[in-house]
């Protein structure tokens, strides 16, 4: 479900002209529609209800501060995996309180800050990292609790370089050492260690791989209670699908149908579970625009080749991810009822969809049937509102795209375009040219 749709031949993100925002802020522009994104959150809280969680929004899908704060206002707490992304979240107003941190790799720094803002919970990867934050907490003289992420060695059935709950991951510690580790460290004066952590992988197309890993988890705080911890959080991590096809992803409640069940007693009986969902909330509501740049044809191949690319989205080049493509201004016939991967092929001709970027691999898509499209014309690569520009970078010395939030028929820039004083302000200075 998004608020991105054709009118007349011509792509609208809510009220709001798409071809309007490209001619205002220029191209490539990040679009987010801000209906999509509250929807996608209140639907999804709508559907867990029953468990009352905490929600934290996983910053890492789409971390501009103008969105962390409307969900941050919207009552969201954040989950985030490191100091930059806990900045981001406390500029945003954040409550510190519902921030959980995860990430196998903190530093003395990031947990430094973190301990300081009095987060929810660190979410404790390893034996190494447990030592350590304790081991700062107790110089601090403070304390926080502690969720032990486990591995629950399930298959979420997702893409290789997105799963994070199989045995062989670096994520984590599976279930018999968890047991080890809360004797362990169960009973740490500045570290609480009073909550479990998992997280499967992402996007997660069923129920089923939650069922087994939550499964799994609670039979181990059943134990570990047994074994006299006390056990008041369960944080079910994110990775809910997105539909980069049309309905490609369960509706929620076809999750919280297997999942809440399930959950229910551990909340009836006092317990918090928390959700970190990111893709979910953020991909739908977002489009990136790009202007086409030329048509080149070869042989038998033809080539569109856009002012975006791999360092402005870079799922494609590295998951071999589908982003529909379509211009933002058909002519009726051409309005693509549902975005799918193979299009019903009327009067469409198959091009590779490409990026400036000096490499092979800066490809959007190959032989994709496409309705006519000319230099100049603009084109709307949709979904890409979850890693997308969190993952874009200046590669190629090419500034990073601006970033507009529409709602209703108002938009605001909530990020300007980069230039090119930008690609070298962090730079120590030299006897700079003057330009
Ligand atoms: N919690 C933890 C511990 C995570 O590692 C992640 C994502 C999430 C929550 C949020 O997952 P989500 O709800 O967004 O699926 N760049 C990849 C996705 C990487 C996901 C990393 N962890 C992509 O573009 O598909």
């Amino acid at each position: 479900m998004d608020w991105f749709n054709y009118r007349d031949g011509q792509l609208f993100c809510e009220d709001v002209n798409v071809d309007e925002l490209a001619a205002e802020f220029g191209t490539p522009l990040y679009v987010y529609s801000r209906k999509t994104l509250e929807h996608h959150y209140d639907e999804l809280t709508k559907a867990f209800a029953e468990l009352d969680p905490m929600v934290c929004y996983s910053i890492k899908s789409c971390g501009n501060v103008h969105i962390v704060k409307l969900l941050a206002e919207r009552g969201s707490g954040m989950d985030v995996v490191s100091g930059g992304e806990l900045y981001r979240a406390i500029k945003a107003n954040a409550n510190p309180a519902k921030v959980v941190y995860a990430g196998v790799g903190k530093t003395d720094d990031e947990i430094k800050f973190a301990l300081q803002r009095g987060i929810g919970y660190f979410n404790i990867e390893s034996e190494a990292e447990f030592e350590n934050i304790a081991h700062i907490a107790n110089k601090m003289q403070m304390t926080a609790n502690a969720a032990l992420r486990i591995n629950p060695d399930v298959d979420p059935k997702t893409h290789a370089k997105t799963t994070t709950g199989k045995k062989e991951s670096k994520f984590g510690v599976d279930i018999e050492r968890a047991k080890r580790f809360f004797e362990r460290y169960g009973r740490d004066k500045f570290i609480r260690l009073n909550a479990l952590h998992l997280h499967i992988g992402s996007p997660v197309y069923s129920a089923e791989p939650y069922v087994n890993a939550i499964t799994k988890a609670l039979g181990l705080i059943d134990e570990l209670r047994a074994m006299g911890f006390e056990i008041t959080a369960l944080d079910i991590g994110g990775g809910y699908g997105a539909n980069y096809v049309h309905e490609q992803t369960p509706p929620y409640a076809e999750y919280a149908e297997r999942i809440v069940p399930l959950l229910k007693p551990f909340v009836d009986g006092g317990g918090r579970v928390i959700i970190e969902p990111g893709r979910t909330i953020a991909c739908n509501a977002g489009v990136l625009l790009s202007r086409v740049q030329y048509i080149k044809v070869g042989g038998q191949k033809k080539f569109v080749i856009l002012d975006t690319g791999m360092h402005h989205l870079v799922r494609p080049a590295m998951y071999e991810s589908f982003h529909f493509i379509w211009p933002t201004n058909v002519a009726p016939a051409h309005e693509p009822a549902q975005r799918l991967e193979t299009m019903p092929n009327e009067g469409l001709d198959p091009a590779d969809v490409v990026g400036p970027i000096c490499e092979t691999g800066d490809c959007f898509a190959k032989d994709r049937p496409l309705p006519p499209v000319a230099r100049g014309d603009l084109m709307a690569i949709f979904a890409a509102g979850a890693y997308g520009m969190v993952m874009a970078s200046n590669y190629n010395a090419m500034p990073r795209p601006a970033e507009v939030l529409v709602s209703g028929k108002g938009y605001e820039l909530i990020r300007r375009r980069e230039t090119y004083d930008d690609l070298v302000a962090a730079e120590m200075e030299l006897d700079l040219m003057p330009i």
